[in-house]
């Protein structure tokens, strides 16, 4: 049994659910993620505040381009917005802003932002928040083939050195521990393209509740249920050894 009180020294999470919420209410359901900005910015300070070092959160996906244009639009400027607002305030907490994802596609402006508080903050240790923007599971996988790839085609890596290990300080969360516990709210019980290489032994944890609503109570039940698993990674527990010697 893990201890009671034990927290993921990396939390990765799936925002899911803002269409729905607002439709529910009669709202467009672009204002479910003008809402769900506000259910962010208290995931980031619950999380800053129980002293978990690491957070990633799913912004936009790769594939999220799909969606009406007016939808990709507004999702753009609440970004932009939220990324002026917000990085003064991050800043001020000791948080340290990094964006995973393919970030050509997006504007100058909102990449001149990006780049404007990754720079800021890039000394802050209290947590270390990845955005993954314009960023796809198998996208990042490929990319990482295709840069160990050229480096064998320059003469400067050998195939037999290809392993797990470089491949995890190749992809795009390089030299980060993988995600211990996932959280995707909304009701959907499914990866959507999420960190498919780091999220190999995550513990998984789908809630109903649609991300407007998410609170700290919320974040309190998965860290809970967490709390309480036995992760073996593929072994077994000491229990287990002593019970059968
Ligand atoms: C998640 O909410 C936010 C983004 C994908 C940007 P959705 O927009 O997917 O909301 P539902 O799942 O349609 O309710
Ligand atoms: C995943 O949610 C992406 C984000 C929350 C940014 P989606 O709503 O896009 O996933 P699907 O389409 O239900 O799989
Ligand atoms: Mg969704």
């Amino acid at each position: 049994m893990q201890q009671s009180g034990h927290l993921p020294r990396h939390l990765a999470v799936i925002m899911d659910g803002n269409g729905r919420w607002a439709l529910r209410r009669g709202k467009p359901r672009t204002y479910g993620h003008q809402v769900g900005t506000e259910s962010v910015r208290k995931l980031i300070r619950a999380v800053a505040k129980r002293g978990i070092p690491i957070l990633t959160i799913y912004a936009f996906s790769s594939e999220n381009w799909s969606r009406p244009n007016h939808e990709v639009k507004r999702l753009m400027s609440l970004f932009r917005r939220a990324l002026d607002r917000e990085v003064n305030e991050l800043h001020e907490n000791g948080v340290r802003v990094n964006f995973i994802g393919q970030r050509e596609a997006f504007s100058k402006t909102l990449r001149m932002g990006m780049e404007r508080a990754e720079s800021l903050t890039r000394h802050n240790q209290r947590l270390l928040l990845n955005i993954a923007a314009n960023y796809g599971g198998q996208g990042d996988i490929v990319a990482t083939a295709r840069r160990l790839a050229q480096r064998v085609k320059d003469g400067v890596l050998e195939p037999d050195n290809i392993d797990e290990s470089l491949f995890s300080q190749s992809v795009a969360l390089a030299g980060q521990p993988a995600p211990d516990l996932f959280i995707r709210t909304g009701g959907e019980r499914r990866l959507s393209n999420y960190l498919l290489w780091n999220l190999a032994y995550t513990e998984l944890y789908f809630c109903d509740t649609l991300w407007p609503d998410f609170t700290e109570t919320d974040l309190d039940a998965a860290l809970e249920d967490f709390a309480g698993r036995e992760r073996r990674f593929g072994g077994l527990m000491e229990s287990d050894t002593l019970k059968h010697a």
